[in-house]
């Protein structure tokens, strides 16, 4: 099984930005610790990260066909992009969205999420656990998927 774990603009700050928000790790840590996970796993998996709206875009469309499930927290983009909706749509691999913060109970601006209209399932609040808890889900949605249930 093949993942994409996509983090959106300022989380490459992780560590730096609003501790009090997003934590003292950093992204590095993030990704260390998804890998790990995913080799326990048997899971091949890329971690990538941009702030770039259009490069976020490119990495959902380069996964068509090559990936099976994406994890995703666009950050900012998440309350904007349409963009993103449609590039997840084009793809139509099984998706998660995930956030570090309980965003639901943030400011009003950040309640609104474009890519969960697509998401199979949302994760918020539980900091980078959430993106465990993501590929938890994905890997048990293949294995499904492969017994034909
Ligand atoms: C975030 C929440 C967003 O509102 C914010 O813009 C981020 C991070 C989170 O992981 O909690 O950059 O997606």
């Amino acid at each position: 099984m093949k993942i994409l774990v996509i983090n959106g603009p300022n989380l490459n700050m992780l560590g730096i930005r609003e501790p009090d928000i997003y934590g003292k790790s950093t992204y590095k840590d993030l990704t260390d610790m998804i890998e790990a996970y995913c080799e326990e796993k048997n899971v091949e998996v890329k971690c990538y990260q941009s702030n770039h709206e259009g490069a976020l875009v490119d990495e959902i469309q380069s996964a068509y066909g090559t990936k099976d499930g994406i994890v995703i927290n666009p950050g900012a983009y998440t309350h904007t992009s349409v963009a993103l909706l449609d590039a997840l749509k084009a793809v139509g691999i099984p998706a998660v969205e995930v956030h570090i913060s309980k965003v639901d109970e943030r400011e009003d601006f950040r309640q609104i999420s474009y890519i969960r209209n697509y998401c199979e399932k949302t994760i918020t609040g539980l900091g980078f656990d959430g993106y465990i808890k993501a590929i938890e889900y994905l890997i048990e949605r293949d294995g499904k998927n492969d017994s034909g249930n």
